[in-house]
C-alpha cells in the first residue's frame, strides 16, 4: 500500500480534494469567463511574434532581468490606462504584477490578517476574496448594499458598533465599479462618504477593480486609489479585459507597502511571455479591443435579460448590471437554489449559487448568478429556458400560467 494512502502524512486543515475535471457544461454560465470568440487572435500572435524577437533573450533570466515588480512595458501599461481611466496618478514604480489578481489578494490577506481580525465585506461578494479571508482566521461582516454599493448609513452605524465594542476592521474589501456580482457602481458622493469614514475609523480600503474596465457607460467615477492614495491597497486584473487564461493582474501601492509585499510573492516571478505579449498588445490596442469587448458583452446581457424576463417573468428580480460579465437574480423566497444546482447540471445548465457569492448563506438562498461573459446568445437563449423548466420542476416557479409558451 502506497505510503500516501496513510492520511497522517498529510498537513491538518487542507482543503476538501478537487473533483476530477471533467470538461466544461453545455450551458455554463459559472466563474468569470470570457468571449472565446472576441480573444484577438491575430493581434495576440502578431504580437507575440514582434516581442519575442525584440526581447526573448531577456527570458534567460528569471524575471526577464527586470526585477520582481514584473515587465516594465507591462507596469507602463497599467499605469497609463489608470491614469486615464481611473483617475489614478501613480507611477510604474508603484505598479507591482501578479500572477492574476487571485494572487494580490492572497499577498495582500497574507500582509494584513491574522486570525480571528475582523475584516468587512459587500454582503453579496466575490467567493474568492470570501474563502481567502476566511481562510486566514478573519471574521468576515456583511456591509449593507443597495443598487448603487455599499449602503453609507448602514456602514457609519456598523462601524461606530464595532468601535463601541473595541473593534477595529483591519480593512474593507470592496469592488466599487462593477460590484461582483451585483454588478453596481458606487456613485461619487458614496466615494467621498467611504473614505471620509474609513479615516474617521483608522480603516484601510481594499479596492478590487476586477471589472472596472468593462463599464457600459464608458466611464465611471474615479477610483477610490486615485481620490485618497494614502488609505487605498488598489487591484485589478487582465483576466476580464483580455483573457483569465494569461494570469496576469496587479497591486498599485507605494513603496512602503510594495516594499512589504513583494517578499510575500514567492513564486520567482509571474509568467514572463504572458507580460511581454500583452505588454506589446496592450500597449498598442488597449483603447480598442476594450471598448469594443464591452460592446459584445452589454450585447450579450440584453439577450440574457430578454431571455430571463421571458421565461421567468416577474418571478425573477434582476439586478441590471452597470457592466462586466455577470447577471445578479433574486427569486422569490420559496426556491432555494442549491437545490437546484444538480436537476439543472443533469440538463448540462451550471450556475452560480447566492450562498456562495454571499456573507450569509440563508438570506442568499434565493439569489443567483448567471456570467453571459463566454456562452454564444444561442445557448443563453436555451440554456436559461432549460433552467426555468428544471426550477419549475422542483420549485413550482415560474408558474405555468405566467410561463405556458416553451413548456
Ligand atoms: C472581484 C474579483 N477579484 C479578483 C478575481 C480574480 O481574478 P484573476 O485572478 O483572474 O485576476 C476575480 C475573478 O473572477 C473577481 O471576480
Amino acid at each position: 500500500m502506497s505510503v500516501f494512502a496513510d492520511p497522517a502524512i498529510f498537513a491538518d486543515g487542507l482543503p476538501a480534494a478537487a473533483p476530477k475535471f471533467g470538461g466544461l457544461p453545455r450551458y455554463n454560465f459559472i466563474g468569470g469567463h470570457n468571449d472565446p470568440v472576441h480573444v484577438p487572435i491575430e493581434g495576440l500572435v502578431q504580437a507575440a511574434a514582434d516581442v519575442i524577437r525584440r526581447e526573448g533573450k531577456d527570458l534567460a533570466f528569471y524575471n526577464l532581468a527586470k526585477g520582481p515588480q514584473g515587465h516594465p512595458g507591462l507596469r507602463a501599461v497599467v499605469a497609463d490606462k489608470l491614469k486615464r481611466h481611473r483617475g489614478i496618478d501613480a507611477p510604474a514604480d508603484d505598479v507591482l504584477i501578479t500572477t492574476g489578481s487571485g494572487q494580490a489578494i492572497n499577498m495582500i490577506t497574507r500582509m494584513m490578517v491574522n486570525a480571528g481580525d475582523t475584516v468587512l465585506l459587500e454582503e453579496f461578494c466575490y467567493a474568492g476574496s470570501i474563502t481567502r479571508f476566511k481562510a486566514a482566521g478573519a471574521k468576515v461582516l456583511a456591509m449593507k448594499v443597495d443598487d448603487e454599493g455599499i449602503d453609507m448609513d448602514a456602514l457609519a452605524a456598523q462601524l461606530a458598533s464595532l468601535k463601541a465594542q473595541g473593534v477595529r476592521p483591519k480593512f474593507i474589501y470592496t469592488i466599487p465599479t462593477i460590484q461582483n456580482p451585483t454588478g453596481s457602481v458606487l456613485p461619487l458622493d458614496r466615494r467621498h462618504r467611504l473614505i471620509a469614514l474609513c479615516r474617521e475609523y483608522g480603516v484601510p480600503i481594499f479596492e478590487d477593480e476586477c471589472y472596472a474596465d468593462l463599464v457600459w457607460a464608458g466611464s465611471a467615477p474615479p477610483a477610490l486609489y486615485g481620490l485618497a492614495p494614502d488609505l487605498v491597497l488598489h487591484i485589478g486584473s487582465f483576466s476580464k479585459t483580455l483573457a483569465p487564461a494569461l494570469r496576469l493582474g496587479y497591486i498599485v501601492t507605494p513603496w512602503s507597502i510594495m516594499s512589504k509585499l513583494i517578499p510575500l510573492k514567492a513564486d520567482s516571478g509571474t509568467g514572463a511571455l504572458d507580460q511581454m505579449i500583452v505588454a506589446e498588445y496592450f500597449g498598442k490596442h488597449f483603447d480598442k479591443h476594450v471598448p469594443h469587448l464591452t460592446a459584445v458583452l452589454n450585447d450579450k446581457l440584453a439577450t440574457m435579460v430578454e431571455a430571463v424576463e421571458r421565461e421567468f417573468g416577474t418571478h425573477a428580480e434582476l439586478y441590471k448590471p452597470k457592466g462586466g460579465i455577470f447577471l445578479w437574480i433574486k427569486l422569490p423566497d420559496s426556491v432555494d437554489v442549491t437545490k437546484l444546482l444538480k436537476p439543472a447540471a443533469d440538463v448540462g445548465v451550471a450556475f452560480n449559487p447566492g450562498p456562495e457569492w454571499a456573507i450569509d448563506p440563508v438570506t442568499s438562498k434565493s439569489h443567483l448568478r448567471l456570467c453571459f461573459g463566454s456562452a454564444s446568445k444561442e445557448d443563453i437563449n436555451e440554456g436559461v429556458k432549460l433552467f426555468a423548466k428544471v426550477c419549475f420542476e422542483n420549485t413550482g416557479i415560474p408558474p405555468r400560467s405566467d410561463n405556458v409558451a416553451n413548456r
